[in-house]
């Protein structure tokens, strides 16, 4: 029997992994945070990677994982926010499970992503105008998934208890 995966999607700051990490449990998931697992496979950061091979080595690294990680073993998946700019990405874990994009207000994300360790791509001058920037160039991407939740508000368990009514709808409904 294949139990279908959950995965995460939505820009940085949106509670992919704060989600991911709650919900795991709760549906008897395994949890699989993508940007960990790269960081420990490597045996670098993602900071380290962009600024040793640049932003394509990146994706292409990210793009293996996300086609190693897509068919369905029962995983909750948090993927990093620029996973939906490769639509075989979209494709390989649409095939496999349940994709829920996550999304919160700029002014919320840009309190959540206020340490930017894994963020390269706010490491700039001005993070919060460079996140916007990117909100928007990326906008597009995220609204192409057919459900999504906000997570501006609301507390933790009640965006789980939520997400897990989808999944658990989704599941009964998925091929074994
Ligand atoms: C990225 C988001 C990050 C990480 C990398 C690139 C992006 O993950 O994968 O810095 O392109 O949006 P989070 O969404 O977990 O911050």
């Amino acid at each position: 029997m294949s139990i279908p995966n959950l995965v995460l999607v939505g820009f940085m700051g949106t509670g992919k992994s704060a989600v991911g990490r709650r919900i795991a449990p709760q549906l008897h998931l395994d949890f699989i945070d993508m940007d960990d697992l790269i960081e420990s496979r490597q045996g670098r950061s993602i900071s380290q990677i962009f600024t040793e091979q640049g932003e394509p080595a990146f994706r292409a690294i990210e793009r293996d994982l996300a086609h190693e990680l897509a068919p369905p073993q029962g995983r909750v998946i948090a993927t990093g926010g620029g996973v939906v700019l490769n639509p075989e990405n979209l494709h390989d874990f649409q095939a496999g499970g349940l994709v829920i994009c996550l999304k919160a207000t700029p002014e919320v994300i840009f309190q959540r992503v206020a340490s930017n360790r894994r963020r390269p791509l706010l490491n700039t001058p001005n993070p919060f105008q460079s996140m916007v920037a990117l909100l928007e160039q990326r906008r597009p991407f995220y609204e192409a998934i057919p459900q999504s939740i906000d997570t501006s508000s609301g507390s933790l368990s009640q965006i789980v208890s939520e997400i897990a009514g989808l999944y658990e709808v989704f599941r009964n409904s998925f091929p074994d």
